[in-house]
């Protein structure tokens, strides 16, 4: 019996030195932690129960019959993350660079079936060089499964990708078409094809950070929802961020305790709205004062920032918050702002979080740029997304709600169920000034009369009250009692059910 314990537990420590001492120096030296590391930080202590540590991949080409590790490059399980069930895999570069092969795919399949039975969600963390090179289409067949799966999940289970070393191909794909993906700084990258080929394929050179560091996927190409400055940093953040998720589609938003009292008031908010209309103000300042605690957790907080997207609470419940951002562009709709607003909403409408809309937008960006960059689509998408969406819908207008933005932004026409206003809300098809210039040309070269007019236009349509006498506003409220007004809407809407007509699935402008 002694012997064959010993045998396990000197098996087990093989495996756990996966490619070995020097290639986990190497790993630290370049600020990145080691797989096993990483799911020790982001799981409960001792909560990981690991599967697959023996397997070994069964490729013979380019010598790889002497090459054989135990793990094969990536560490399975699932753990608990403040007590819920996770399943996680976690990429070990020290062994092949992390890179898939038959049996390392069939690893990862195991725990993508075994959380979508469960009704768990996945977490991946990638350090990883994509396919692996000597299997040949064996490691392509296993891409194509996990995507697959990849794609079965989606909507049913949360699946969270944290991008933790340089990543390519098919370490790249799988995490495309999950939630969210997270990003380290300066030890992370994200590229279908490494420098190297590009430099042989497009002559271009290029560094690894230019081509796909954190800092591009967050400002430029919206691949990644953050990144954060270090391993452990990231970890801690993506705890925090299960905390607000639910475990699936069908289980309902997880409740966190809070001595936050739903109807604290909030004077500060009668005042942030500045006398005059062109001047901005902060968003984010109403979310954290509605929020529990202020506690935002903010997705894509660098890209498209005339939008606000991210998760808050209301009396303990998970809620999902999308915001105007009057300070940057002054709030306008462009295509970017658009395709933000709308994943997340889709995101929020998959997994059943309510979802809690700030409006104050000058309209769509006009001119050439937007429109060539496909602005009429991507600006459908939001429409698409709110109008689809079956979750609560509690809206509120702060200040303006021009145009076709009024209508896209969680409107009552697009099944908006409660729609606030404050006082200082304007609805209207357009600024009093562009108004009264396209409907007074001919007094353009008379400032006065068409002052005049502008004021009119202002007197008419510079208020919540046109909208409410016609019901699209169900009530203006005073601003220090929104988080009161918008917990007891929540409250009333918890039991809401939608009835739509059966179909195979929409058709959402992609
Ligand atoms: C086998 C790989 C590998 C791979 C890296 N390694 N990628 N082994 N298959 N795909 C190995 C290296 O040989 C090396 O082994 C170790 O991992 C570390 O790699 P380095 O290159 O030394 O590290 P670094 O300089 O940090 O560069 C990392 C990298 C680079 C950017 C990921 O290795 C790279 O570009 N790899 C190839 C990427 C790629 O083109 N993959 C195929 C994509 S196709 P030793 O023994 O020296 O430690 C694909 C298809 C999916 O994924 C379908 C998509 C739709």
């Amino acid at each position: 019996m002694k012997q064959v314990v010993e045998e396990l537990a000197r098996r087990r420590a093989n495996a756990r030195l996966g490619g070995g001492e020097k290639r986990i120096d190497a790993q630290h030296k370049r600020g990145k932690l080691t797989a096993r590391e990483r799911i020790e930080l982001l799981l409960d202590d001792k909560s990981f129960e690991e599967y697959g540590m023996y397997v070994e991949h069964r490729c013979t080409d380019f010598g790889m019959a002497e090459t054989k590790i135990p793990g094969d490059g990536v560490i399975t399980g699932w753990g608990t993350i403040n007590g819920r069930t996770v399943y996680i895999f976690a990429k070990d570069f020290t062994v092949f660079g992390g890179s898939l092969s038959e049996a390392h795919a069939q690893k990862i399949m195991k725990i993508q079936d075994m959380a979508l039975r469960s009704r768990a969600p996945v977490i991946g963390l990638f350090d990883a060089g994509g396919a692996r090179i000597q299997e040949g289409v064996a490691a392509l067949g296993g891409y194509g499964e996990v995507f697959l799966r990849n794609v079965i999940s989606s909507g049913v289970i949360p699946q969270i990708s944290v991008i933790m070393g340089p990543c390519a191909g098919g370490d790249v794909y799988s995490p495309a078409m999950t939630d969210f993906i997270f990003m380290v700084k300066d030890t992370s990258y994200m590229f279908v094809t490494g420098p190297d080929v590009v430099k042989t394929v497009t002559n271009e050179e290029v560094t690894a950070e230019e081509l796909g560091g954190a800092s591009i996927h967050t400002t430029r190409s919206s691949i990644a929802d953050h990144a954060y400055d270090n391993d452990v940093e990231c970890l801690l953040q993506m705890r925090r961020l299960m905390d607000f998720l639910p475990s699936n589609n069908q289980s309902g938003v997880p409740v966190v305790p809070t001595e936050d009292r739903f109807d604290r008031s909030e004077p500060s908010l009668d005042t942030l709205i500045p006398d005059n209309p062109n001047k901005p103000y902060d968003i984010k300042e109403l979310i954290l004062k509605v929020a529990d605690e202020g506690d935002f957790f903010e997705i894509q907080q660098a890209y498209a920032r005339n939008i606000v997207t991210g998760f808050g609470r209301i009396e303990g419940h998970t809620v999902g918050f999308v915001a105007n951002q009057p300070m940057v562009l002054a709030g306008v709709l462009d295509s970017d702002a658009s395709r933000k607003a709308a994943r997340f909403v889709r995101f929020c409408d998959c997994f059943n979080i309510p979802i809690i809309t700030f409006v104050d937008v000058p309209g769509f960006l006009p001119g050439t740029a937007q429109e060539y960059g496909g602005l009429i689509k991507h600006g459908a998408k939001l429409l698409f997304a709110f109008a689809e969406a079956t979750v609560p819908k509690v809206t509120l207008i702060t200040r303006k709600a021009y145009g076709g933005a009024y209508d896209v932004m969680s409107s009552k026409h697009i099944r908006g169920d409660v729609n606030y206003a404050w006082p200082t809300a304007e609805i209207a098809v357009m600024g009093p000034k562009g108004a009264a210039e396209i409907l007074y040309r001919s007094e353009l070269g008379n400032p006065e009369k068409l002052a005049a007019r502008v004021k009119e236009y202002q007197d008419r349509f510079a208020n919540p009250f046109v909208a409410a006498e016609r019901g699209y506003i169900d009530e203006v409220i005073m601003p220090r009692n929104t988080r009161t007004r918008i917990a007891r809407a929540l409250n009333m809407l918890r039991s809401k059910t939608v009835e739509s007509p059966w179909k195979k699935h929409d058709n959402i402008p992609l």
